[in-house]
């Protein structure tokens, strides 16, 4: 499924709000396409963050960066990014022209691709992006693909939606809270400190700033039920960050069956984005300053 000219698919202004239009297929990367403009996005882009994140994001994202071979020269090619990928961990990216429907991004993962958008935002959107492009798909998730056990959850995670998707839409949202707590906005404990690993937060200067440096934000061991009980921001920064201790407690709490689990939560009311609870290992309870009292997603 090639498309010689790939489209960008964006959000749409419509009665309805700005709503995300899905697009389907695999495309080629346009490389010769990319203007000077958009190499100089990724650039400056990838300078602020190469700055930033040493002792702020963990060891293994930083890692991957290195490997990979990232740098200010320029959007990288996937397919020279695929050729180290596919020796070391068997992934592979593919170029999409943006969101992808449920279960066609399930499919992929749990094929071991990673779909990332081709197309980059502009030079007046450097910090803020109501969805995702190539610099959050390509630097904020395709390092840690590197490594082996993260690697294996991000499949496990695949094959997880497959079946979610076939269960309902209660499951897909339990699942979906997953992945924006641990995947995109998940903080691991090391001996040095708490350190980024999500890629919502890698990706983004202001909350790689503001996810360890603020006192506003709960920060809480990861638990899995407790996870997929809690609803999330979409428009703002995190108002609780879920701390795992390392990428197979991870992998590991995530292998048994999720289907008594949705159950279970299927009968329970969600907590608030923002919420502490008795049974919660607590990092830190936040001072809860400037936070939005709207409705969570
Ligand atoms: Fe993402």
């Amino acid at each position: 499924m090639e498309n010689a000219t790939p489209r960008r698919v964006e959000h749409q202004q419509t009665d309805r709000g700005y709503v995300p239009v899905y697009a389907t297929g695999v495309v080629e990367q346009p490389w010769d396409s990319y203007s000077v403009t958009d190499h100089e996005v990724w650039n400056t882009l990838y300078r602020r963050q190469r700055e930033l994140l040493p002792g702020r994001a963990c060891a293994e994202f930083l890692e991957g960066v290195e490997r990979f071979g990232m740098g200010e020269n320029g959007i990288p090619k996937f397919a020279d990014l695929n050729a180290l990928l596919g020796k070391t961990t068997g992934w592979q990216i593919v170029a999409v022209e943006g969101l992808l429907p449920d279960e066609v991004f399930f499919d992929h993962l749990a094929n071991r691709r990673f779909p990332v958008s081709w197309w980059i935002r502009k030079p007046d959107q450097l910090d803020y992006l109501s969805e995702p492009d190539l610099f959050h798909d390509l630097f904020g998730h395709v390092p840690l693909l590197l490594n082996p056990v993260f690697a294996d959850y991000m499949q496990a995670y695949g094959r997880g939606g497959m079946k979610a998707f076939g269960i309902g839409p209660g499951a897909l949202m339990n699942l979906t809270r997953l992945y924006w707590y641990t995947v995109e906005f998940g903080l691991i404990n090391t001996p040095d400190g708490l350190r980024i690993y999500g890629a919502g937060i890698v990706s983004s200067k202001g909350e790689s700033i503001y996810c360890l440096d603020s006192a506003a934000p709960n920060r809480i061991g990861f638990g899995l039920e407790r996870v997929m009980n809690t609803r999330y921001r979409i428009d703002t920064y995190q108002q609780t960050y879920f701390v795992i201790d390392s990428f197979e407690q991870l992998f590991d709490a995530t292998r048994p069956d999720f289907t008594p689990i949705y159950q279970r939560l299927a009968a329970k009311t969600p907590h608030a984005a923002g919420d502490v609870l008795e049974s919660d290992r607590v990092f830190n309870v936040g001072t809860r300053e400037g936070w939005a009292t709207n409705a969570d997603t």
